[in-house]
């Protein structure tokens, strides 16, 4: 890997005005001098089926397992439904959790975040994603759970607007950086 890691941007929610994608996308921007960023949006991965989950998967399935395999870091931001992550979210996991022992998830260091319009930022919902990230062997980044609240103040035109939020979500992905080894500092949290 260069000094230029690559990132993968993964938003669990499909729909156009997400809070979700427009957080990805803003943290992409942030980061767009340190990094290079793609978001795999995960509107076309069909519902997991282990009949089709054979030596030639689907090929959207494929394109989403090559590219978190190329990228040095994988960032997630899912909202909360139902006190959990995203089905579209959970789905996709699923596929790249395979083939078992051989997926591009293991040790591959994912940060996570949940954003809602709730004062809980979908924080249940980013526990069961760590958790369903540890069985897959994902190396996830160790920090306090980055959530965002109120996200629908925060959010306008497709991008986040709020600064210290931003500010917030930039200093998550210095901890995914200097995972990956590419950030020595990580400022102190506020
Ligand atoms: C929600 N929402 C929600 N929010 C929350 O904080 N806790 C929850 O348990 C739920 N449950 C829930 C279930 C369903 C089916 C829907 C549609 C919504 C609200 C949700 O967080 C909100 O719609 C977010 O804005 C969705 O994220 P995006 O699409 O903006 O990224």
């Amino acid at each position: 890997m260069t000094n230029r890691p690559r990132l993968l941007a993964i938003s669990g929610s499909i729909r156009q005005d997400s809070g979700n994608t427009a957080i990805l996308r803003s943290l992409g921007d942030a980061l767009s001098e340190r990094a290079d960023f793609e978001l795999f949006p995960l509107n076309d991965i069909p519902p997991y089926d282990q009949d089709a989950d054979t030596d030639a998967p689907p090929a959207i399935v494929q394109a989403l397992r090559d590219a978190i395999g190329q990228a040095d870091g994988v960032i997630i931001a899912s909202p909360e439904y139902n006190h959990g992550m995203s089905g579209v979210l959970k789905n996709a996991l699923d596929w790249a959790s395979r083939p078992y022992a051989r997926s591009t998830l293991i040790d591959k260091p994912v940060l996570t975040i949940t954003s809602s319009p709730a004062f809980t930022g979908g924080v249940r919902a980013q526990q069961q994603l760590n958790e369903t990230l540890h069985a897959i062997t994902a190396r996830v980044v160790l920090r306090p759970q980055t959530v965002v609240g109120a996200v629908h103040e925060k959010v306008t035109g497709g991008r986040l607007t709020d600064a210290p939020t931003l500010e917030f979500l930039v200093q998550a992905a210095d901890h995914l950086l200097r995972d990956i080894g590419t950030c020595e500092t990580v400022k102190a949290a506020a």
